[in-house]
């Protein structure tokens, strides 16, 4: 059983607030008796109109995404740029899990179930997101352990659960490290860089938990199975 605001916006319709806005105006009926209190709960069997049209119930989709830079991790874009949704041929309301900025590449999960989301996103179900970072300058052992330790972004003590020198190239005055995170504050990696002197110069995300682009092209995807599905729904707390 679940709340019938928060079946209405599972369903994709619209946010749960919104949801919460047409019961109160009479506008939703659950087995043909319109509800205006926001308790109710209700289950699957229960039939539901909003409008008087029966809610239609979107089958779950699940997509891993190699994005590319240059393309927004968002549903829409009021400057009509290129969003991750534009990538993926589906007809389902999806939308992205968390966010990589505009020229960040790399790993992206998209779905319309948002307790799958909530999983990947919530730091308590600990789930790695590892990322490639490429340095301006080479970063010592000491400011390594400050990441680890932690430091403060915006106000916020954060640290990093893995951090590893990859690779130096002295000549450029550059390095590759990869930082594992479980967080997903917006810009986390770079500002923690930032936090110990280091700006980002290219930055992707190789892994989220137990899915990895390896095989996937930039701009290429592929549906997760229901296994996949299944392995982070045992991470649910
Ligand atoms: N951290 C960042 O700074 N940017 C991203 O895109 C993802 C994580």
């Amino acid at each position: 059983m679940e709340r019938l605001q928060k079946v209405i916006a599972k369903s994709g319709l619209t946010s749960r607030r919104k949801a919460e806005e047409l019961i109160k105006l009479g506008k939703v009926k659950v087995n043909g008796k319109t509800i205006q209190e926001l308790g109710l709960k209700v289950s699957e069997s229960d039939r539901i109109e909003v409008d008087n049209k029966i809610l239609e119930k979107e089958n779950k989709e699940y997509y891993l995404l190699n994005k590319p830079r240059g393309v927004i991790t968002s549903t829409q874009d009021d400057k009509y740029r290129k969003t991750v949704i534009d990538l993926i041929n589906t007809t389902a309301r999806i939308y992205p899990v968390g966010r990589l900025d505009y020229d960040t590449t790399g790993a992206l999960l998209l779905t319309n179930d948002g307790d799958f989301a909530n999983i990947i996103m919530h730091p308590t179900s600990e789930i790695d997101k590892v990322y490639l970072a490429k340095l301006e300058g080479i970063i010592k052992g000491e400011e390594i352990n400050k990441l680890k330790t932690g430091v403060k972004i915006d106000n916020i003590e954060v640290h990093a659960s893995r951090v590893k020198l990859k690779k130096i190239n002295k000549e450029a005055n550059t390095c590759l490290v990869e930082i594992t995170i479980h967080e997903g504050k917006n810009h986390q990696v770079k500002k923690m860089f930032e936090a110990v002197g280091f700006s980002v110069i290219k930055l992707t995300r190789k892994r989220i938990g137990i899915f990895e682009i390896k095989n996937l092209n930039s701009g290429n995807y592929r549906k997760l199975t229901p296994k996949e599905v299944q392995i982070i729904y045992s991470y649910k707390k």
